[in-house]
């Protein structure tokens, strides 16, 4: 190989490896922490136990205004209209959860349009109260991170000035109130991230497709040097 072309090679190689640096590892486009987390309350958030105390937190404390559509979580009002079960089995999807090796269906996901087309009344009491539609948090991990997540749960005011979300945990009155929240967060993050062993799946996925690419790249290599001594270049 020639200068020019050693100097492409680490030219070349050097933007790959920087490129995927950066997506993967120093990701610019992923929020980045501005809101410190207590280490504690890391602990909990990361905790995979926690969910399931967390889901029910959620549903005690937040169901009077959010919902969490991904996770079969609706509106309590909307929930607890008579109509409501039939209209999650016959228009939603069962969301399925393994327990004791077994399938449980834990909720139903329901399309959007048909969730607000039932809980129109509901939603619009809501905003009248609040100003505006308490979003809903399927999402919320992914956009906001955990420590906003868990500083705006108990202070909202001081993370979001002005707004209109009460502050329902008063860690002054009650101690157990930032394990709590952060059990919530905890359980926010388990729906947006996929389960261990999804997460192994996508792993090996990932790298068979890397293995094919090198060794297909190798191949192609091996091919063009014996054209190239075919042709006497
Ligand atoms: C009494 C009604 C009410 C309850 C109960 C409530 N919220 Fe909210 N929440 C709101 C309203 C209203 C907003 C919209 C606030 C805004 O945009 O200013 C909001 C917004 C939020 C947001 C979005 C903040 C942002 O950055 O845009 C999150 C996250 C949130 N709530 C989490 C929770 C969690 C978790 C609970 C349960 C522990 C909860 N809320 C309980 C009314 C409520």
């Amino acid at each position: 190989m020639n200068t020019w072309g050693m100097v492409k090679t680490f030219v070349l190689g050097g933007a790959t490896l920087l490129f995927f640096f950066i997506i993967w590892i120093y990701n610019p486009f992923s929020p980045h922490e501005e809101y410190p987390l207590p280490a504690q309350a890391e602990e909990i958030i990361k905790d995979p136990r926690s969910a399931l105390e967390g889901r029910e937190l959620f549903k005690q404390y937040c169901t009077s205004c959010h919902s969490l559509r991904y996770d079969g979580i609706y509106l309590s009002s909307v929930a607890a209209k008579p109509e409501w079960s039939k209209i999650e089995k016959s228009q939603g999807k069962p969301i399925l959860e393994k327990r004791d090796g077994k399938l449980h269906i834990k909720g139903y996901f329901v399309p959007r349009d048909v969730y607000e087309a039932v809980a129109f009344q509901e939603l619009e009491s809501l905003k009248a109260t609040f100003g505006k539609i308490p979003p809903d948090l399927s999402t919320y991990y992914l956009a906001r991170g955990p420590g906003y997540l868990y500083q705006f749960i108990l202070e909202p005011d001081k993370i979001l000035p002005g707004t209109s979300m009460p502050k329902l945990f008063m860690p002054e009155f009650d101690k157990e109130a930032p394990q709590k929240v952060a059990k919530i967060v905890g359980y926010m993050r388990s729906v947006s991230e996929p389960s261990p062993e999804e997460k192994a799946k996508r792993t090996l996925m990932g790298m068979l497709t890397i293995g094919y690419f090198v060794i297909m790249g190798f191949l192609l290599w091996i091919y063009r040097k014996r054209l190239i001594n075919r042709m006497n270049l």
